[in-house]
């Protein structure tokens, strides 16, 4: 890792980016809010793990065995420095979703029928669908927590919405209109009203270290892929008395103290919602991607960042005129490098496959965000969504894909 943010010299740690995807179409990666690439150092700790350390974890005493549970540790240590937290509040899940569907369950078991779950209409359907389930199951009150016109949480109407609500659910960063969350704020509101807060932190643990014990929340979930960590691996942090009195969500091997046949008592968190064989590949890769990531300078990185996404804003603006439509806000404050858009008269997997031609890998779709669109009242957006590594030629790329696009679609 290089110690001055350069993005030639980040571009250089990503195999996958040396490789034209055709002879003479280089690879314009602007899908990173869906999965993040992988950088070389995680690739090399996985591939070290699994050819000196596969074995099995907390389970034999023989060499790799110890190995294994080592590097296992040391994954979740990562990752627990990573988010700020002590590791012993830090469950290793197969996914964000997985860390959500966790706490859905398992805290969810403890509240009582009528009790409010609020959840933003940002929210990405990992975020909202298991909330909905729990509220059928029990018979829990769904409150939807209204967005802005520009896409971002409507703290002004959050204090008028929080009457008997037991948890509040909301993203730390969107993934469709980039906005970021006044966690805090959200935290001190729902707190204040006898709610703890769930955040949704897949896309906004991607762009640097996160402070969770700044933010004030009470369960805190992150993706690994979108860390540029293999797939099948996330996080779940909780405050530590909410674990403790949490009951398991999936039972098995490892997650128990004394297993007898008419019952079983269980084992401390984490290891109380770890039950099976962890992905422990996985987790190794997701330690290394923690401490590449903690590696950059995210202050340079930002503004490099935000240079490039005013650049695409501004050319999106100038190619596409009164067509383009933005969903998210249009200023740069308090959002995340990605933008999503709609090209009226067009659809989005069009653009996205003019886009391909040209090596430029952009989402076109809902995004996992179906409440939020028809919030928008349109069914999908095109989306570029950038990581540090990007530069202009990437965007500059996209706006001439962008170009060919309207001369195809809109001849
Ligand atoms: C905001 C947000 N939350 C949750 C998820 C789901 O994460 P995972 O793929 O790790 O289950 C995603 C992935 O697209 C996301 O963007």
């Amino acid at each position: 890792m290089p110690a001055v943010f350069s993005p030639a010299l980040l571009r250089a740690e990503y195999p996958i980016l040396a490789e034209d995807l055709a002879p003479g179409v280089p690879l314009h990666y602007l899908d990173n809010g869906a999965t993040g690439q992988m950088p070389r150092a995680v690739l090399d700790s996985v591939i070290a793990h699994e050819t000196r350390s596969r074995a099995n974890v907390k389970r034999s005493v023989h060499t790799l065995a110890e190995r294994a549970t080592n590097a296992y540790d040391a994954a979740r240590d990562a990752v627990a420095d990573y988010l700020n937290v002590d590791a012993r509040d830090l469950v290793l899940t197969p996914g964000c979703t997985m860390a959500i569907n966790l706490v859905a369950h398992s805290y969810g078991s403890l509240l009582s029928e009528g009790d409010g779950i609020a959840v933003s209409t940002l929210e990405h359907h990992a975020n909202m669908v298991p909330w909905q389930m729990l509220a059928a199951r029990r018979g829990l009150r769904l409150v939807p927590l209204p967005m802005t016109p520009d896409g971002r949480l409507d703290m002004a109407a959050l204090p008028g919405l929080l009457d008997g609500v037991k948890l509040v659910a909301v993203t730390h960063a969107s993934n469709v209109t980039g906005a970021i969350t006044p966690v805090a704020a959200v935290a001190a509101l729902a707190h204040a009203a006898g709610a703890v807060v769930l955040v949704d932190g897949a896309q906004m643990a991607p762009h640097g270290p996160v402070d969770v014990p700044a933010l004030g929340c009470d369960f805190y979930a992150l993706s690994g892929h979108k860390l540029g960590a293999p797939n099948g691996i996330g996080a779940l942090w909780g405050r530590r008395d909410l674990l403790a009195a949490m009951p398991p969500f999936l039972g098995g091997g490892e997650m128990i103290r004394s297993v007898r046949f008419e019952a079983s008592t269980y084992a401390r968190p984490p290891q109380r919602f770890e039950a099976g064989t962890p992905p422990i590949g996985p987790a190794v890769g997701l330690g290394a991607a923690c401490r590449f990531h903690a590696a950059i300078d995210h202050a340079a990185a930002n503004a490099h960042l935000m240079d490039l996404t005013g650049r695409l804003i501004d050319g999106l603006k100038a190619r596409c005129g009164n067509r383009l439509r933005l969903i998210g806000p249009d200023d740069l404050a308090e959002r995340l490098p990605l933008v999503s858009f709609i090209v009226e008269g067009t659809h989005p997997h069009d653009i996205c496959q003019i886009l391909d031609r040209r090596g430029v890998a952009l989402r076109g779709g809902h995004h996992c965000a179906q409440v939020l669109h028809e919030a928008f009242g349109v069914a999908g957006s095109a989306r570029a969504s950038l990581a540090a590594f990007n530069d202009r030629g990437d965007i500059d790329a996209c706006l001439a894909g962008i170009e060919d696009a309207m001369k195809v679609l809109l001849p």
